[in-house]
């Protein structure tokens, strides 16, 4: 099972900045073909990150979207909507969400069972607050937020899933989580994941770890056994950047 390495621009670049990126990066792609790479640009600019990334390797994912599949809601995004510009994953409960927009577990519940029944494939993100931490209580937020977010889930959708852990203090802070907590949170996730749907359905689901990745420590994560890949946010705004860190990834499971 390839890595997944995915770029979370957030409400950062316009249409523009999103072609010259996608061209960019697109001519490293053969160096980095042992790592499933996806970008997610904002909403706007997703044609033009489809129609530079056409016949490429490189997917595409969006950052968020509704539960309703379609209707009177101002302002929303429904899937059917990101499937037009070939989207393949979307990212759901991002801690900015959250904590900024007030997405509670059920709101996410509801999003991962549309975009499943729409054939999206679900980045779930899931952390604990620098709070949480320091009162022990990791293992308790996270499989809250497991629970609450998969409940009515079938096993056989499990294998489209991917979840990321990303603990909120090491988001876009410079402080990325040590390897042993992000190996403890990600065995913590596999474990949830295979009493809940069984090892052999779980055994496809992808666990990345997020928060203040970079080229320089992406290979102390991805060799971690129970991670398999990364949510990238800073350190994927830029095509360098981000194409040192999608080869250093790659020559890190090749090892
Ligand atoms: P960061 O963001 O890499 O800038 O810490 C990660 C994320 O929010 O997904």
């Amino acid at each position: 099972m390839k890595p997944i390495i995915a770029a979370n621009w957030k409400m950062h670049k316009t249409a523009a900045e999103t072609t010259e990126f996608c061209r960019a990066i697109r001519k490293e792609e053969s160096a980095f073909s042992g790592v499933e790479t996806l970008v997610c640009p904002p909403f706007t600019a997703l044609a033009a990150a489809s129609a530079a990334l056409k016949s490429s390797h490189i997917k595409l994912g969006a950052q968020n979207m509704d539960y309703e599949s379609r209707g009177a809601r101002t302002g929303e995004i429904a899937a059917f909507m990101l499937l037009e510009f070939g989207v393949e994953y979307v990212i759901i409960g991002h801690s900015e969400r959250r904590h900024q927009m007030g997405e509670d577990d059920d709101l996410v519940r509801r999003k991962i069972e549309t975009a499943l029944g729409a054939g999206l494939k679900p980045i779930l993100c899931v952390g604990e607050t620098e709070a949480e931490r320091e009162q022990g209580s990791t293992e308790q937020v996270i499989k809250k937020q497991l629970s609450g977010a998969l409940e009515g889930t079938e096993a056989q959708h499990i294998s489209s899933l991917v979840v990321a852990y990303e603990p909120v203090w090491a988001i876009g802070t410079g402080k990325a989580a040590s390897p042993e907590d992000a190996e403890n949170a990600a065995a913590l996730i596999r474990g949830y994941l295979q009493d809940r749907f069984g090892s052999v359905s779980a055994a496809g689901t992808r666990i990345q770890y997020g928060g203040s990745v970079k080229a320089e420590n992406i290979g102390s994560f991805v060799s971690l056994p129970p991670v398999q890949g990364a949510l990238v946010g800073g350190a994927s705004l830029e095509a360098d950047s981000f194409s040192a860190l999608l080869k250093a990834a790659g020559e890190a499971v090749a090892n």
